[in-house]
């Protein structure tokens, strides 16, 4: 395992799509100074959203946070960068891995791999049941 004094420096990923990017304000902080934990989650989530979006066209829910591992802390004016892929398909449901970078305020270009995770997410109709998820090429 890594330590937070000595983070690795990576490569962004070339088989995944770059779905959001953001920066992490004041207010989104923990007591440590750190940003909150569940502010990145709420990011993933979103991030994780897009490209199942494309295959559910309609309303679709998170069902399942599979994975989700914290690898280095998130800080004030870090460039979030937030990388997708699809890696499985299912009936009426689409599972996403979700990677995030992070360029610190000053190093800019110079990639931290902070966290990452595996979500599902499920089509669902009007009544909130799940539906299949269209056949289309995309
Ligand atoms: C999403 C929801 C409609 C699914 O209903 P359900 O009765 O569990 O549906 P099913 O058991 O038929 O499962 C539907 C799909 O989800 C998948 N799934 C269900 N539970 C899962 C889990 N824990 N992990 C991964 N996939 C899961 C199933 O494998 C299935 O996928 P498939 O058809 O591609 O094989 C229902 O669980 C729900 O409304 N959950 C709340 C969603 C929500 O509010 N999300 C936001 C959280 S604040």
């Amino acid at each position: 395992m890594s330590t937070n004094s000595s983070p690795v420096l990576v490569q962004l990923p070339s088989d995944e799509e770059l779905v959001l990017k953001v920066i992490p304000m004041p207010g989104d902080c923990n007591a440590n100074g750190d940003i909150f934990g569940g502010w990145v989650m709420a990011q993933v989530d979103l991030a994780g959203s897009v490209v199942p979006a494309r295959y559910t066209q309609g309303r679709m829910a998170t069902v399942a946070v599979n994975e989700f591992v914290f690898k280095q802390p998130v800080r004030v004016g870090d460039i979030l960068s937030f990388f997708s892929k699809v890696s499985r398909i299912g009936r009426t449901s689409i599972t996403v891995k979700v990677e995030v970078y992070a360029e610190r305020f000053g190093s800019q270009g110079q990639y931290i791999k902070v966290t990452e995770a595996s979500l599902t997410y499920v089509a669902i109709d009007d009544k909130g049941q799940p539906r299949e998820i269209p056949k289309r090429d995309l």
